[in-house]
């Protein structure tokens, strides 16, 4: 597709970025012809080790051996490379500029600053009981006290698994209880868009849901709105109360590369959640590299990327990346759109934010709403935008890169996933003609490429299946507990070569355009989200005898949630019983899990050996049933014709 328009790196960017199209060219061979020399000098000039690592790469990604070591005699901690280091050069500097909801509420926290409250939390912590491999779950708004309460559990080698303060009591408690958790650290309430989430009833109803709600021995609640809380004397403790008192010395405890720094859940094609487990040496190695070269961050420059901790661009990108290289993190509490629409303006203009970092719904909501949205907010500090989460359309590229980058600003759509712990394909600001659309081209040491069904390589321009050929740094090693649902998730379906999930296209100039999931995963406002997930919590519900949910075509979120259902005989298809089924999905799993649509199916088009036909589904939900394919395998061909009358309009 090289009729697409073309946005060359202007010679400015060439000259200045850490790398322009040579360096990138020389390095990158170097790192995938001779990974164990560029590794070795990229981790040792990233990083502070305290016993030096011999051996550099040692992965296999073969069948029934798979296994993914980095760095894997050498010991550090993250810590101390995100803050310890940084005292004698820059203990005054800013580490993280805190955004509140209410645009009248900010607060600047210097590197100082931030390792006194992280070796205090983690003192407290110890005190608590917590020790090196123990999990610790953080269900946080974006608060510090959520980037402070990361650092102390790497600083004591405990291991931290954040869930997202969106997901419901009953999704939190199933991650707690899967990742073995006993200690849950909240906040009283959460803000967002002036209203508040109430996370410690949250996490009381969580675990009070649990087999066994005695596991969870301590709750360490943040008080943050000073809203009203039960509270159950033995197990719940204030933050406050719990850092009075103890001393900001906290030796950094000795890792080893390969221990585990955190688990994060995310959704797969199968019902539950699987908690990716990231390792120290390799993951900080490679997020502090690709917040460097990506976002061509340099000393004194201001970064804002508006993810939240809860998924993994929180973590690589808010605060793991941007801290080991010493810079400035903008953390925000908020959302896009409050007070109003011109708030991601506003703070860009109140903190000279030279970076930005967000995510193609939140580009499309603002578009929408014209192209005066960000008021009259000055966004000349601005000198690079990025994007993540889900393939950007060219018409929202374009919008990002005109009103919001005046035409000027390199803009980088960044590919990767929780799996990949930190960006993969990526158009570098100094080395790579960026093509509205396109994630363009690996980042060093990744080696992705095409196959088909078969897993046949494609050469050249094509269609087909992502993989990943070898090993990088910061892949995931494994999911928490069931390394065999690992090796069986990301290395069965294509011998040798890390899956991704998605589907993809290489054009004439090897440029990579990532077309979406080919699996059960639907990708909701950059948010994943598993199809079987939704479908389990719909026929848990007393009316459904079947359901079955799709993605289809957003405006805003890129995709929808599309929900087909069969209830049980004599239950009356009513308004009311669509709403009561979203609320008992967002109450099951949380609002980001909310039905768009939802049709009345009296029956699901299966294969005669009793399989749901999900192209087809996929195809009436996006009104493309003039495209149904093969239908001649079904069981009951007249189906079909019933959910095509009867297609939900959007
Ligand atoms: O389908 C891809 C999509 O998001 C998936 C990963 O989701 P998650 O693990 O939640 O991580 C999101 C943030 C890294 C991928 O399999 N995706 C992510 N970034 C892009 C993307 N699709 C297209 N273009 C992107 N830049």
């Amino acid at each position: 597709m090289s009729d697409h328009k073309v946005y060359p790196v202007s010679a400015e960017w060439a000259a200045s970025a850490w790398a322009d199209e040579a360096k990138y060219n020389e390095m990158y061979a170097e790192s995938v012809n001779n990974p164990d020399k560029f590794w070795g000098e990229q981790a040792r000039a990233t990083i502070d080790w305290i016993k030096p690592f011999h051996q550099v790469k040692n992965t296999s990604f073969e069948p029934g051996n798979v296994s993914i070591k980095w760095f894997e005699d050498g010991t550090l901690n993250v810590a101390a490379n995100c803050l310890d280091r940084h005292l004698a050069t820059r203990g005054d500097q800013t580490a993280i500029i805190w955004e509140g909801d209410d645009p009248s509420s900010d607060e600047h926290i210097s590197y100082r600053d931030l390792y006194e409250r992280v070796g205090k939390f983690a003192n407290a912590l110890k005190a608590q009981g917590v020790k090196k491999g123990d999990v610790a779950t953080l269900y946080m708004p974006m608060i510090p006290e959520a980037a402070v309460a990361m650092l102390a559990c790497a600083r004591i080698g405990a291991v931290h698994s954040i869930v997202f303060g969106g997901f419901s009591p009953d999704a939190l408690g199933v991650r707690v209880e899967e990742s073995g958790s006993s200690i849950i650290i909240t906040s009283d309430e959460g803000r967002r868009g002036g209203r508040r989430v109430p996370l410690k009833k949250n996490v009381d109803a969580a675990i009070a849901g649990m087999d066994n709600p005695a596991s969870v021995k301590s709750v360490v609640v943040v008080k943050c709105t000073g809203g009203d809380v039960a509270w159950d004397t033995d197990r719940d403790h204030w933050y406050h109360e719990l850092v009075a008192g103890q001393s900001v010395d906290c030796p950094a405890e000795e890792m080893g590369a390969e221990d585990p720094l955190f688990i994060l859940y995310t959704s797969g094609s199968t019902g539950k959640p699987k908690g990716l487990e990231h390792t120290t040496g390799g993951y900080i190695v490679y997020a502090a590299m690709t917040h460097k070269y990506v976002f061509d961050y340099k000393d004194g420059d201001v970064y804002w990327c508006t993810a939240d901790v809860g998924w993994v661009t929180g973590h690589s990108y808010i605060v793991y990346g941007p801290l080991a290289n010493g810079g400035t993190t903008v953390m925000f509490e908020g959302v896009p759109t409050y007070p109003d629409a011109s708030r991601f303006g506003r703070v860009i203009e109140k903190h000279k934010v030279n970076q930005f970092y967000t995510a193609p719904t939140a580009i499309r909501a603002l578009m929408q709403k014209g192209d005066d949205v960000l008021g009259d907010s000055d966004l000349s500090s601005l000198k690079l935008l990025g994007s993540v989460g889900e393939p950007i359309n060219p018409e929202a590229w374009n919008w990002y890169n005109d009103i919001m980058g005046k035409g000027e600003c390199p803009v980088v759509d960044t590919w990767w996933q929780t799996e990949t712990g930190g960006i993969m394909i990526v158009p570098l600001p100094g080395a790579t003609a960026a093509k509205p659309g396109s994630a363009s081209r690996p980042f060093f040491g990744v080696q992705p490429a095409l196959v088909d069904n078969e897993g046949n390589l494609i050469e050249g321009s094509g269609d087909g299946n992502l993989v990943i050929l070898d090993g990088w740094p910061a892949i995931a090693r494994s999911c928490w507990g069931d390394p065999a649902r690992y090796e069986e998730t990301y290395f069965s379906t294509f011998k040798g070569m890390y899956f991704t999930g998605d589907g993809a296209r290489r054009d004439d100039d090897g440029y990579y355009w990532i077309t979406g999931r080919v699996d059960d995963v639907i990708n909701v406002s950059g948010h994943r989200m598993g199809t079987a997930e939704v479908e389990s919590s719909l026929v848990a519900h007393a009316a459904v005898a079947e359901a079955a949910v799709v993605g289809y075509p957003h405006a805003i979120k890129g995709q929808g949630i599309y929900v087909y259902v069969t209830l049980q005989a004599g239950v009356e298809a009513t308004d009311e019983l669509r709403k009561a089924l979203v609320g008992h999905v967002r109450t099951d799993i949380g609002p980001i899990a909310s039905p768009d649509l939802i049709q009345w199916a009296p029956g699901l088009p299966k294969t005669r050996s009793g399989k749901i036909m999900r192209r087809i589904l996929r195809k009436i939900a996006a009104n493309e049933h003039d495209q149904l394919g093969d239908t001649s395998t079904l069981a009951d061909p007249a189906v079909v014709d019933d959910l095509v009358a009867n297609r939900m309009n959007r």
